[in-house]
């Protein structure tokens, strides 16, 4: 079986893209390589952050291995927080803080429209290939839920009435932004199907 790194230290992450890749492919996280570095993650787009987390330890480590980043995107703030969604409220900011702004920042607004996307960098024998997926949904006025983490206590994806962070686990990662791009490096991987982006 091939093995490939998810340059990723979160533990959740690691064990839902094993399930959800079907255990064909063998898939470890960077402390499985010894990786404790500092990754840089310092793009401008989440295209930009997944292609340079996956090409540091391809580079480095020369692993074949993919990489994922997220950002909620929010139609009448322009896109944002984006790529920014992790550190909205300040570098050192927690989904409280974030949350706490992005609902400051959409006080008064009728339009709140929403996605989650995802984009992965897979880097697979020195090419490059990319993954994306999206979910989309509104923001509601007040938190809701205690479930998932990051924004999931404002978020209802679209077809739904409950928040992701009122959601199960199992509901949450077969509707996803994040499920969705790791169905394609899927689909990829096992099925040769084609990438979604450039
Ligand atoms: P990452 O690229 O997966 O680290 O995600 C960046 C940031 O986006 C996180 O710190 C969260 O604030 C937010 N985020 C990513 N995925 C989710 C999700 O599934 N639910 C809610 N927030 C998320």
């Amino acid at each position: 079986m091939e093995t490939f790194v998810f340059v990723t230290n979160n533990q959740h992450k690691l064990e839902e893209a094993k399930a959800m890749l079907k255990n064909k492919i063998n898939i470890v996280g960077l402390s499985g390589i010894g990786c404790y570095d500092n990754i840089p993650e310092t793009g401008k787009t989440l295209k930009e952050n997944a292609l340079q987390k996956a090409h540091f330890i391809y580079d480095n480590y020369h692993y074949n291995c993919f990489a994922d980043d997220t950002g909620l995107e929010v139609e009448a703030l322009d896109g944002s927080p984006g790529v920014y969604s992790a550190r909205y409220a300040g570098e050192s900011s927690n989904s409280e803080a974030n949350i706490a702004k992005l609902l400051a920042n959409l006080e008064g607004k009728t339009n709140r429209k929403a996605r989650f996307r995802t984009v992965v960098a897979l880097l697979y024998n020195g090419n490059e290939f990319l993954f994306e997926g999206t979910v989309n949904g509104h923001i509601i006025s007040e938190r809701k839920g205690v479930n998932g983490f990051g924004y999931d206590p404002v978020f209802i994806p679209n077809g739904y009435n409950q928040t992701f962070a009122e959601q199960s686990a199992a509901v949450k990662n077969t509707i996803s932004h994040r499920a969705k791009a790791m169905a394609q490096l899927y689909e990829f991987l096992i099925k040769n199907k084609k990438p979604t982006i450039q």
